[in-house]
């Protein structure tokens, strides 16, 4: 293991004690013991196998690899915030279509960004709904020329969309918004601590412009940075939170 590796994984380990405590950090080794011995969870080993046999079909289908669970400790990271980020995982096609279609927005009026887009997947989706723009901002530099692979493969497709879309490599705690109406999807990509300031950022950013924004927050572990930050929860179901800037 690089001497990097050692220390973004240290440092991981302190970013996750200051996010979920003692009883987060001996959960989650107690799970690795258990998978390292073979003894995996069998409700983890189960959705496991299905998002694997998810994953493949996707790919299969579509010419490109945006699946597999990828730890980010070895990784070439743009920007500080390599210790907040959690490991790529996809996000899965029919929990984010449900997401989308439950929305009552023209869409063909706001731009998509996915904060933490990995492998492109999310974006793929989002290609299916009739965003103005869509742009993906991801800080691994590995996981975004992936993504950069995936959408040269698709837009060879004949009823491809993929023009459409914008591959940024950065950090999302820094990125800045577009004055225009946005979705900002999440898919659990970091923690507390970049959460907070994405929230921070997208609230200035509102205030300074006031105009269409929603959060759209998968798996939304730290859903108070939102709350705290100013934003106010319009929907929490499915797995994922619908926030919009509190008013007054
Ligand atoms: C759970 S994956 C989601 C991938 C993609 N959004 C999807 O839904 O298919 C989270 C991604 O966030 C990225 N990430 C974590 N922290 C980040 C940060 N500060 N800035 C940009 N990307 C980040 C990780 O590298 C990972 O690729």
């Amino acid at each position: 293991m690089r001497p990097m590796t050692i220390v973004r994984r240290l440092n991981r380990v302190a970013s996750v004690y200051r996010d979920t405590g003692v009883g987060g950090i001996s959960s989650r080794l107690l799970r690795r013991i258990r998978s390292f011995a073979g003894r995996d969870d069998p409700q983890h080993a189960r959705w496991l196998q299905q998002k694997q046999a998810a994953d493949a079909a996707f790919d299969a289908a579509n010419g490109t690899q945006t699946g597999g669970i990828q730890e980010i400790f070895d990784l070439n990271v743009v920007g500080e915030n390599a210790r907040h980020g959690l490991s790529h995982i996809a996000s899965d096609p029919d929990e984010f279509s449900r997401m989308m279609t439950q929305l009552d927005l023209d869409l063909s009026t706001v731009t998509f960004i996915d904060l933490g887009s990995g492998k492109g997947r999310a974006l793929m989706l989002a290609t299916a709904f009739p965003f103005r723009r869509i742009v993906g901002v991801e800080f691994a530099r590995e996981l975004h020329e992936t993504a950069e692979a995936n959408f040269r493969a698709l837009a060879t497709g004949a009823s491809s969309n993929a023009g459409r879309v914008e591959l940024v490599c950065g950090d999302a705690a820094t990125y800045a918004l577009p004055i225009e109406p946005l979705i900002i999807y999440l898919f659990n990509p970091f923690g507390s601590a970049v959460v907070r300031r994405v929230a921070e950022n997208a609230i200035a950013s509102w205030r300074g412009a006031p105009r269409p924004v929603c959060i759209l927050y998968m798996n939304p572990l730290h859903l108070t940075d939102f709350i705290e930050a100013g934003w106010q929860l319009r929907d929490h179901r499915f797995g994922y939170a619908h926030l919009v800037p509190a008013q007054g």
